[in-house]
């Protein structure tokens, strides 16, 4: 792809592992100044430097964005070499860390993305959001929060040339979901070794047209698209990436 992202600056919250890191890296091959986050410096920093071996610009931010500090140190060390254009929100836990999160890096960002007349926020949303599970209500919800305010934040943004969309993952393969399915998938009856859980797990938790995970890379190529040139005429929009595990029509 060439999504024209020479010179753009983007922030990716909780890009030290899973989809944010898998984000980073492919804004970065396309030419992007990414600026990598999380709490852990050494994975934060591990990420920023395999992504400048492997030819790109990135920089590191260190912060817990379920406080008000912690968003603001975020948003000081994202900026502190030039405006960020891009934020990418996403992160595990409840509401203050799932979706207040998000609010205190659009207050802090978004201002002077409206100010230059270009910008892009992307929230990382998901199916739970409208099909919920019996279990983890309040994850269920903060999922649907995310999706309800991104479109919100777009239609406020009328007018300023920035953009605010979702990306909807289904079931993506990260560590933590290998970790679980591995550890559930014996007293199951899935089988023992992981290429005779991995069919079983899919038919039973995520059955979807493509008859597996999804791969973090297939959440990153999403999430590009709607940062570039061509994503322009795009906002309030989401975009699942669920192989069809979720079956509504719209
Ligand atoms: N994986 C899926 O199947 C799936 C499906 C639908 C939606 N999602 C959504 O996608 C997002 C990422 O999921 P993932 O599977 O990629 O998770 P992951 O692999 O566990 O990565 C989570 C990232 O968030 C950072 N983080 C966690 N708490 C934080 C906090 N309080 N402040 C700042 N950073 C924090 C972590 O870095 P540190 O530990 O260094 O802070 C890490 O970089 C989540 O919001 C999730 O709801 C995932």
């Amino acid at each position: 792809m060439n999504l024209d992202l020479l010179g753009k600056r983007a922030l990716v919250t909780g890009s030290s592992a899973g989809l944010g890191e898998a984000t980073a890296r492919l804004l970065a091959a396309e030419g992007a100044a990414v600026v990598v986050h999380g709490r852990d410096k050494d994975r934060v920093e591990a990420v920023a430097a395999s992504i400048r071996a492997a030819g790109g610009t990135a920089g590191t931010a260190l912060g817990d964005l379920a406080t008000d500090e912690g968003a603001a140190d975020v948003a000081r060390a994202a900026t502190a070499d030039g405006p960020v254009d891009i934020l990418v929100t996403e992160w595990n836990d409840t509401y203050n860390v799932n979706v207040v999160s998000g609010v205190r890096m659009i207050q802090h960002l978004v201002p002077a993305m409206r100010e230059r007349g270009w910008g892009r926020v992307v929230t990382i949303g998901g199916g739970l959001a409208s099909q919920p599970m019996n279990t983890h209500p309040q994850y269920n919800a903060t999922l649907a929060a995310r999706h309800n305010l991104a479109v919100s934040l777009a239609r406020d943004l009328k007018g300023t040339g920035v953009t605010s969309n979702v990306v909807s993952p289904g079931a993506i393969l990260v560590e933590a979901t290998k970790e679980l399915v591995t550890q559930i998938g014996p007293d199951r009856g899935w089988g023992r070794t992981w290429d005779e859980i991995l069919p079983n797990a899919v038919e039973a938790l995520i059955p979807n047209d493509q008859g597996r995970f999804g791969e973090p890379d297939e959440i990153a190529a999403a999430v590009a698209y709607l940062c570039g040139a061509y994503a322009q005429y795009i906002s309030g929009a989401t975009i699942r990436v669920d192989g069809g595990l979720i079956r509504s029509a719209f």
